[in-house]
């Protein structure tokens, strides 16, 4: 990876109902964060504007769709999301979306992260599901199927960040929820990591959702995180 700004490596994740308390949001937060998630809820509740508002304003945003669909379906939405301006689009990592997904992005800025397996899937529901596999092992043979799929990088829990670093070397993004700065409180996260462990382990960009967009001062709070980033 290229050396980043330990402000470029925050993502917040703006999990808010409606376009107009987003963008109040991102008001608040001003130049303390300059790259933001933007999730399913907000994206069907009109998000797709607020996608482009955001990229023309100089931020960067990541588009979390877990696209996955048959090939051509992911290719063609993947070329209308590039041309969003959006720095990071999610697709699930079967390997048809991944190589779909990079042919679809074409020569655009935009990047594809696989999700592996989903946080809330346990061994028992992967066997419900039909898999032989359990999630270490399958979380394992995705990240090096994309990889091969010449995805950019892969969305994981920070407690897989350390093992996908080593497995798949320095040149993927490796991107990180479940961050709890000290103190904060964990929500509905079980699995939690602060930031400045989630970097050494070997995490490019963490994304940081209640922890700042529900504290008293979401400024404040987005420019403690950096500083906790730039310390590790
Ligand atoms: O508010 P919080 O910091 O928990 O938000 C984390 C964000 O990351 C949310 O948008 C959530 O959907 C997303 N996420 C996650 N765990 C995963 C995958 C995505 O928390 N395994």
């Amino acid at each position: 990876m290229p050396h980043l700004d330990p402000r470029d490596r925050l993502i917040v994740a703006l999990d808010l109902p409606t376009v107009a308390e987003a963008e109040a949001m991102v008001e608040r937060i001003g130049d303390a964060a300059t790259f933001y998630k933007v999730g399913m809820e907000l994206t069907y509740g009109g998000g797709l504007d607020l996608v482009r508002r955001l990229t023309a304003a100089g931020k960067k945003v990541f588009l979390d769709l877990k696209l996955h669909d048959i090939p051509t379906t992911v290719e063609k939405a993947t070329a209308q999301v590039a041309g969003l301006g959006a720095t990071f689009l999610t697709v699930h990592a079967f390997p048809q979306t991944m190589k779909a997904a990079v042919k679809g992005k074409g020569t655009s800025d935009l990047r594809i992260l696989a999700v592996t397996v989903m946080t809330s899937y346990d061994d028992a529901d992967l066997a419900e599901a039909g898999y032989a596999f359990n999630v270490r092992d399958l979380v394992a043979r995705r990240a090096l199927q994309a990889r091969d799929a010449r995805v950019d990088g892969l969305v994981l829990s920070p407690e897989e960040v350390g093992e996908m670093r080593r497995l798949l070397g320095p040149d993927m993004a490796l991107v990180t929820p479940g961050i709890r700065p000290a103190g904060a409180g964990h929500g509905d996260q079980k699995r939690v990591t602060t930031p400045a462990d989630a970097v050494r382990a070997g995490a490019d960009h963490l994304v940081v959702g209640r922890p700042i967009t529900q504290a008293a001062d979401p400024r404040a709070a987005a420019e403690a995180v950096v500083r906790e980033i730039a310390s590790a």
